[in-house]
């Protein structure tokens, strides 16, 4: 075997309860540099919950997180635990960026302004650079021609298109999907496909939690399927969907939808 790529981010028994119910159960999960980890499992297993507590927007009770081999310095323990240092909390944000399913993009802002805030006012780039990369990005990603419109004035896929680019623009060393096509019809869900096919293809880390098993299939370089806050199975997409080794994870599939001809 060839040495495996540095880990971006790794997550060693990661436990997470929200009061009395514990939702993250003993998670490990790592995301090596250039591979694309997908999160499936059925509505309410903890996926959103591990993506969020990876770039630290959720605090977890116990175990280790890590980017780039870094762990996070923690203060208090348990229900107390903190992380205790805020300028790693910022590096770990500004270099996990992260798209959600309602694209969350600020409706007062042009599109070219959505992409560039962060930038100018976190990395505090000069705004004529700035500029010129969100250009560019808004241009990969096929809506060069709306930088002047504002959100409301975009289709949802076009708006997905655009937060994409945002998190682009914070030149971040992995990007976390939360459901990044669920809240799109599926013909505009394919535009956004196609942009996330492209980065795969760059080579860039990503964590995409999805409901959509095509996706999962065709991008993924590791699987994990998640069932009531633990995995309950993992491995390359070919075996997660060729060959389920689990009962929960062929019942899984078996409820959700056109998997016959993935694979
Ligand atoms: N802020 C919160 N407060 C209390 N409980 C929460 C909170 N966020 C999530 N939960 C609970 O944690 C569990 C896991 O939620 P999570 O959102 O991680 O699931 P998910 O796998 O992303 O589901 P979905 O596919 O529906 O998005 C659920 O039982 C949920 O109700
Ligand atoms: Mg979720």
């Amino acid at each position: 075997m060839t040495d495996p790529a540095v880990p971006v981010i790794e997550i060693r028994d990661l436990h997470k309860s929200f009061g009395s119910l514990e939702v993250l159960k003993g998670v490990n999960l790592i995301a090596r540099k250039g591979q694309v980890v997908s999160l499936i499992g059925s509505s309410g297993s903890g996926k959103s919950t591990l993506l969020r507590c990876a770039n630290l927007l959720e605090n977890s009770q116990h175990g280790e997180v890590l980017f780039q081999n870094k762990p996070v310095r923690w203060k208090g323990t348990g229900p107390n635990r903190r992380p205790g240092d805020a300028k790693q909390v910022i590096r770990i944000r500004t270099n996990l960026s992260m798209v959600f399913q309602q694209f969350n993009l600020w409706s007062h802002m042009t599109i070219l302004e959505n992409v560039m805030e962060a930038p100018l006012s976190v990395l505090k780039r000069p705004r004529d650079q700035v500029e010129a990369i969100a250009r560019t990005l808004l241009d990969k990603v096929g809506i060069g021609a709306k930088c002047d419109a504002y959100p409301s004035q975009l289709s949802g896929g076009q708006q997905q298109r655009a937060a994409i680019a945002r998190a682009l623009a914070m030149e971040p060393v992995a990007l976390l999907f939360d459901e990044p096509t669920s809240a799109l019809d599926p013909e505009l869900e394919q535009e956004v496909v196609r942009v996330i096919k492209d980065l795969a293809r760059e080579g860039r880390t990503m964590v995409i939690v999805t409901h959509d098993m095509r996706l999962a299939a065709d991008v993924s370089s590791h699987v994990v399927f998640l069932h009531d806050g633990l995995i309950a199975e993992e491995g390359p997409p070919s075996a997660i969907f060729g060959n389920p080794q689990t009962d929960r994870l062929r019942g899984f599939l078996s409820h959700t939808g056109d998997m016959a001809h993935v694979g």
